[in-house]
């Protein structure tokens, strides 16, 4: 079986090996309240650069954001003298609001997201009973990533990969030789991500996981997410396919597909759900932007009882 878009991605990668310049440069931030990466990633050339999965911060208790971290990213954008031509997620996240929107009215750049966020969209808007003021058809978004489509970060050429498991519409995007991955696998020591929120699936997660440990072995691969492994003290979001495949705990070479679904069902049906979920899910599959207001002017985030 051919698998075109693998195979674009690859002659990308060893392209990006050949030639120096089109290797991608990458500035992490990592919001430790969420344990979220947030990349921002450019080609040396003609600075032209993407963000990929920002965080707002966001206070449950009191329902304050914050742009602290966005603004982390903003400094370093103006510093380096980026110009940002895309806002990237890897998925609709459960665990921390995207601060895609206002990062757009500071910086610029089309927000981007796989186009199976309309099915992400219409479980969760049920769920929420979000009503008809909310579209499901995924127009909160200025562009929805198909499997294989390719595009242009300046002179880097990038390619989008759809990797469900974790959730419908998950996303990696290989730009230049660096590919962020979002939530499929983590660091070796920790494993991959969960797929038991509603839409996930283990098995196409395993699937998804296997298709981008067919990557080159040393394509540098970016996590959305770390919590530290048993063991080891500090926070790590980068890693390579090699690495992944000769020792992640869940899928290194040689691991099968049915062990692994057995292995994360049993975990995921341990793991309580994230402590953002309700606002998250709620802002996140607007395109990050809050639901609309009451008649007095209050956004509000509902909590369905008794429903996740
Ligand atoms: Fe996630």
């Amino acid at each position: 079986m051919t698998d075109s878009p693998l195979a674009t991605a690859t002659a990308q990668i060893l392209k990006a090996e050949r030639e120096p310049g089109l290797k991608s440069v990458v500035k992490t931030f990592f919001d430790e309240t969420t344990f979220t990466a947030s990349h921002v990633v450019h080609d040396p050339s003609t600075k032209t650069a993407v963000i990929i999965d920002s965080v707002l911060d966001y206070e449950a208790a009191s329902g304050r954001t914050k742009h602290t971290s966005a603004e982390q990213i903003v400094a370093y954008v103006k510093a380096e003298g980026l110009s940002v031509a895309w806002q990237l997620e890897t998925h609709a996240h459960a665990d921390h609001l995207s601060a895609a929107p206002w990062l757009q009215e500071q910086l610029g750049g089309k927000l981007g997201i796989g186009a199976d966020i309309v099915r992400v969209q219409e479980v969760f808007g049920k769920i929420f009973n979000a009503g008809t003021p909310f579209a499901r058809d995924g127009s909160q978004f200025d562009h929805l990533f198909r499997d294989g489509d390719q595009f242009k970060v300046g002179a880097l050429d990038a390619i989008a990969l759809h990797v469900p498991g974790h959730t419908p519409a998950d996303m990696a995007f290989i730009i230049g030789d660096a590919a962020f991955i979002g939530d499929t696998l983590f660091m070796p020591d920790y494993g991959t991500a969960r797929a038991d929120f509603p839409g996930g699936d283990a098995c196409m997660l395993f699937r998804s996981i296997r298709r981008l440990l067919s990557l080159p072995d040393q394509t540098r691969l970016f996590l959305c997410h770390d919590y530290k492994a048993p063991g080891r003290d500090t926070f790590a979001w980068e890693t390579t396919v090699g690495a992944e495949r000769a020792g992640n705990i869940h899928v290194h070479d040689g691991a099968q597909e049915d062990e692994f679904v057995q292995m994360r069902t049993t975990r995921d049906a341990k793991l309580s759900l994230p402590n953002l979920i309700m606002p998250s899910v709620q802002i996140n599959m607007r395109g990050g932007h809050m639901p609309e207001p009451e008649e007095n002017g209050v956004s509000y985030i509902k909590i369905p009882i008794n429903k996740l």
